[in-house]
């Protein structure tokens, strides 16, 4: 099975878990992408949810295909949330951000009782920061300071986009793309993402400790799931 494939399946298996009545945070993604189309035609027969989304671009694909929205303020609290990742290490620890939504991906995941997150079988590895290289959100003034800031944590980072003409996130922000290969991985996530973000021009990274309640992988097998603590 191809990685197309492999996303939709483990995508569409997580929509299984939304009930009536919820709130539903939406994730961003391609492989998230599937699941909105599966829910968009769950609404349409009928499903009564709402859902928040975590893009700019998860909004427009959500209100193409007839998904009631709302906002934080409207319902501080999500009942579940179904979002992709970059990376799935040991302890169902995560990368995300490779599409740039990690802020409000952050946010969102903060508000909700319950994670789901979505990924095909390339996405998984032992020690974080071996598969992709960590995205850290940043603002634009001195980017350059904080980008040797953050270097200090990892081998390198570019500015995503490149310098001339950066990309620039929902949030009116800078993305620096952190290898951490050359030291071996992010070994101590937990300990990085806090130390990262107490850095002046940091706004977020996209480690995600210990918030995912069930990843549900893809593979040319079917499917496969692990659950926290498990
Ligand atoms: C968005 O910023 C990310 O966190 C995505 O959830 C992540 O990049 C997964 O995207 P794909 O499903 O497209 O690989």
């Amino acid at each position: 099975m191809n990685t197309e494939y492999q996303k939709k399946i483990a995508a569409e298996k997580a929509t299984n878990e939304i009930r009536p009545g919820m709130v539903v945070g939406l994730g961003t993604g391609s492989t998230v992408y599937y699941a909105l189309l599966k829910i968009g035609t769950l609404v349409k027969d009928g499903l009564d949810i709402v859902g928040i989304p975590t893009s700019e671009g998860t909004e427009k694909i959500a209100t193409a295909q007839g998904i009631p929205l709302s906002t934080l303020s409207t319902h501080p609290k999500i009942d579940l949330t179904i979002d992709g990742a970059d990376e799935v290490a040991l302890r169902l620890n995560l990368i995300k951000g490779g599409g740039a939504a990690l802020v409000r991906e952050k946010i969102i995941a903060n508000a909700s009782q319950r994670i789901l997150i979505v990924v095909d079988e390339s996405k998984c590895s032992q020690v974080l920061g071996t598969n992709f290289p960590l995205p850290v959100e940043i603002i634009p003034f001195g980017w350059e300071a904080t980008q040797k800031a953050v270097n200090q944590f990892c081998g390198s980072s570019t500015l995503r986009g490149g310098e001339e003409q950066p990309l620039v996130t929902d949030n009116g922000n800078y993305i620096l793309d952190c290898d951490f290969s050359p030291v071996g991985g992010i070994t101590e996530p937990a300990k990085v993402e806090m130390a990262l973000n107490n850095l002046p021009g940091v706004v977020e990274n996209g480690i995600f400790v210990n918030r995912a309640d069930k990843v549900i992988v893809g593979t040319a097998s079917g499917i496969r799931s692990m659950e926290k603590d498990s």
